[in-house]
Order: structure tokens, then C-alpha cells, then sequence
């Protein structure tokens, strides 16, 4: 049966509507579901209410999921899956990640040599007000860079480091351990990369990572960067979603960015997340390497 689904606003997001992502879904579904994917590069479901298990068993269906190197944030009773939220247990540790404040632009991974590009993020409990996710169009920011910089950015390397991300995260979010860090070293990837499905170019691109430009000392890198990030992220490329609680939003990381409104930190706001390794052939999947000091 063919996928009912709404574009939201004027923008590149997609309701996907009557799925119950709770069932097990066909082959059929989930082949629909990735082209659908490949030029609407966030879809929303509404109106779900999954288990860990059922969320992350959804998702698996994308890619194998991983296991970040954020030990701390998953969950004790399925691993694969992090409460990304700012609650606290009855010993007033953090359930999970990322608290209450603001984020800023940003793909998941990105600090990663071979980054799990999918995700998925389902919400349980919301603030009042605040606390709002908007994602970039990664291919439609490409397109409408003028051409002086889509020429600047052309065989260029940004180096993505976790050292910035966790400067940027509040309290002890910004704690990592010894593993972890050996783990996250400063690494490299293309600027722009193609879509292996639409053919369509797209910028890669994390405001909370990059350091500069490899090849180009620090001030034009960073001049350059600052140029792209000024012009990706323009309101004509970004969708804003209010979240309800029972959405589940899917998005790939690979051609997209997002990021999210603080919040009221004396509200209650309970997500649920999981990322996955992306087939290469099917998706951007960037292929770092790693950025000599
Ligand atoms: C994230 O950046 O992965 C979390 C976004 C959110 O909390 O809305």
C-alpha cells in the first residue's frame, strides 16, 4: 500500500500518517519509507507510543544502531536507546542527555570518524513552552550558497572536534571519560558530498564541532566557515517543529543539521533517542580521517 503522508508548511519535512510504529512494519514500508527519506530529509509520525525495544527495533530496520560513546546517557534496559532530557533520578543524577539549554546548530556524529547518520527521537513528556527543534536542509542550503562560496567549499575538509561540542554542553554533560575521549580525536570531512539516491550535493556541516578548514590557516577558515554557516542557515532552509507528545521524528544527519530552543529548566521534558550506521549506498555517509594537529 502506498505511504499516506503531508508535507509540513512550505518545508522539506514529511508527516508520514497511519503508521503504527509499534507493529512490526513490511519490507515494503520500510523500502518506501528510505526513498521518501532521501528528499524529505526529516519525517514526522504523530500520535505513537512505543517501548525502548519497539523504538530502537523500528529504527534498527534503518541501519544497525549504535551504542555512542555516551555511555553515560543510555539507558539501563536497552542501551541502544538515550533519555535525552533534563530529569533527574532520586539520587539527582541526570536520567540522560542534554538538559535544558539551548543547542546549537549541529549533526550528530559529526566528531565521529565514520558517523551513525541516523536518528530517530521520540517525545514522552514536554514543556510548556520552549524546548522546540528546528532542522536545515543541508541540500537545499548547497544549492542556494552563491557561487563564490559554493567554489570556496569545493574539495574542502572542515576538522570536526568533540572538544568544542562538550565545551558548549552544560554541567556533566561536558564530562567524558578516558575511553571516550580516545575515541573522539579531531577528525576530517568533506564539505560537500552527494546524495548517492537524488544526486543532489550537500553541505556537511556542525556549528558545535568545526575548528577550521584543513589546508587554510585559522583566520580564513574560520572567516569561510562562518560565511557558510551564515548562508546554510537561512529561514528559507530550516523547519521548526512543535513537538507533541507521542512524535517520533526521524532524520538523517548526513544532510541535514538541527538544533534546539532552551527551555524552562524547572519543566519536565522526557526524549528518547537512537542513531544508526546508514548504508553508504543508499545515504551521505561522510568518511573522516583523521586531522593531524
Ligand atoms: C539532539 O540534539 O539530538 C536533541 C534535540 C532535542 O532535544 O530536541
Amino acid at each position: 500500500m502506498p505511504l499516506e503522508t503531508r508535507l509540513l508548511g512550505e518545508s522539506f519535512a514529511c508527516e508520514v500518517i497511519g503508521l503504527r510504529l509499534w507493529e512490526p512494519q513490511d519490507a515494503q514500508t520500510i523500502d518506501q519509507l528510505r526513498a521518501l527519506w532521501a528528499n524529505h530529509p526529516v519525517l514526522v509520525f504523530r500520535r505513537q507510543a512505543l517501548s525502548e525495544d519497539e523504538l530502537a527495533d523500528f529504527s534498527a530496520r534503518f541501519g544497525p544502531l549504535e551504542r555512542t560513546v555516551r555511555t553515560d546517557w543510555a539507558s539501563p534496559a536497552r542501551p541502544e536507546v538515550a533519555p535525552i532530557s533534563n530529569l533527574k533520578d532520586a539520587q539527582a543524577r541526570p536520567i540522560g542527555g542534554l538538559g535544558d539549554g539551548e543547542i546549537q546548530w549541529h549533526s550528530d556524529q559529526s566528531y565521529m570518524m565514520e558517523p551513525a547518520t541516523g536518528a530517530m527521537l521520540y517525545a514522552l513528556e514536554l514543556p510548556p513552552e520552549g524546548g522546540t527543534t528546528s532542522w536545515v536542509d543541508l541540500c537545499a542550503a548547497y544549492a542556494g550558497l552563491p557561487a563564490r562560496l559554493k567554489q570556496a567549499v569545493e574539495g574542502r575538509r572542515a576538522v570536526f572536534s568533540y572538544a568544542k561540542r562538550l565545551a558548549g554542553y552544560q554541567g556533566v554533560d561536558r564530562v567524558i571519560s578516558e575511553e571516550a575521549k580516545q575515541k573522539t580525536p579531531p577528525v576530517l570531512h568533506p564539505l560537500v558530498h552527494t546524495h548517492p539516491a537524488t544526486g543532489k550535493k550537500a553541505l556537511y556541516l556542525d556549528s558545535t564541532t568545526t575548528i577550521g578548514i584543513d589546508g587554510m590557516d585559522d583566520a580564513r577558515g574560520s572567516a569561510l566557515l562562518d560565511e557558510i554557516y551564515e548562508s546554510a542557515t537561512r529561514p528559507e532552509f530550516v523547519y521548526r517543529h512543535h513537538w507533541q507528545v507521542g512524535d517520533a521524528l526521524l532524520w538523517d544527519n548526513g544532510f541535514t543539521m538541527h538544533r534546539r530552543e532552551p527551555f524552562d529548566p524547572s519543566a519536565r521534558r522526557l526524549m528518547k533517542r537512537t542513531t544508526m550506521f546508514l548504508p553508504r549506498d543508499r545515504h551521505i555517509v561522510p568518511e573522516g580521517a583523521l586531522a593531524t594537529a
